[in-house]
């Protein structure tokens, strides 16, 4: 079986996918681990086109079959934002998470709770030389005004599933690989990477 490289400088994803796919039987490599350097301009209008750009960057690259995902957070009070602009949402130069967390709940202050909101993700498989194919996952909740929690990243602490009770941040890594947006995009996608994976590599 081929290798696949898990196409993501962003750490937090990583550690998603790499739990994500253990156990598949899928041999996977990251970006650091084959000493690829590459940022990839997130500047396609939707999530398909920035997984797709990303995906096939990296094949390219590496000449190895590439896994990305473009994801986001969308609110509904806000008109679906910050949607594609999640990673950039904020005005402060050299944001972090919380200020990007912080300028969200700014926004959201005036707007009537609940503030319901769902986690999409994309992602794309592709070849180096260019066949590319696509799998999606939904995860649903709101927005809470209080963070809490300490795992994940990103939203996640004041993202709450609203059955459970709990915020993203407040799940174990085994739960959020359960029921999160990636983890229901990755399950989609298993057949095809197996499929793509098991076939000849060009
Ligand atoms: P991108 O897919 O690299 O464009 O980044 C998407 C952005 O959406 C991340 O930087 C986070 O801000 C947010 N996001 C995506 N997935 C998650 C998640 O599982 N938890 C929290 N935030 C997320």
């Amino acid at each position: 079986m081929n290798k696949l490289l898990i196409a993501t400088n962003n750490e937090g994803k990583i550690v998603e996918f790499k739990e994500l796919l253990a156990g598949s039987g899928i041999e996977f490599v990251t970006p650091a681990q084959i000493n690829l350097q590459l940022e990839v301009d997130e500047d396609g209008s939707t999530y398909r086109e920035n997984a797709a750009k990303k995906a096939i960057a990296f094949a390219q690259a590496s000449g190895l079959i590439s896994l990305a995902d473009d994801s986001g957070l969308e609110v509904d009070a806000l008109g679906g934002a910050p949607g594609l602009y999640s990673a950039r949402y904020s005005p402060k130069p050299g944001a972090n998470d919380r200020d990007r967390r912080n300028f969200l709940l700014k926004n959201l202050k005036d707007k009537p709770r609940p503030w319901t909101a769902h986690f999409h993700a994309t992602i794309a498989v592709a070849r180096p030389a260019g066949e590319i194919e696509f799998a999606e996952g939904n995860c649903f909740g709101e927005i809470i005004p209080e963070e809490r929690g300490m795992g994940g990243f990103g939203y996640d602490p004041i993202f709450l599933l609203t059955e459970l009770g709990k915020t993203m941040a407040e799940l174990e890594m085994e739960e959020k690989n359960r029921l999160s947006h990636r983890a229901r995009a990755v399950m989609a996608a298993m057949p095809l990477l197996k499929k793509m994976l098991s076939e000849k590599n060009s």
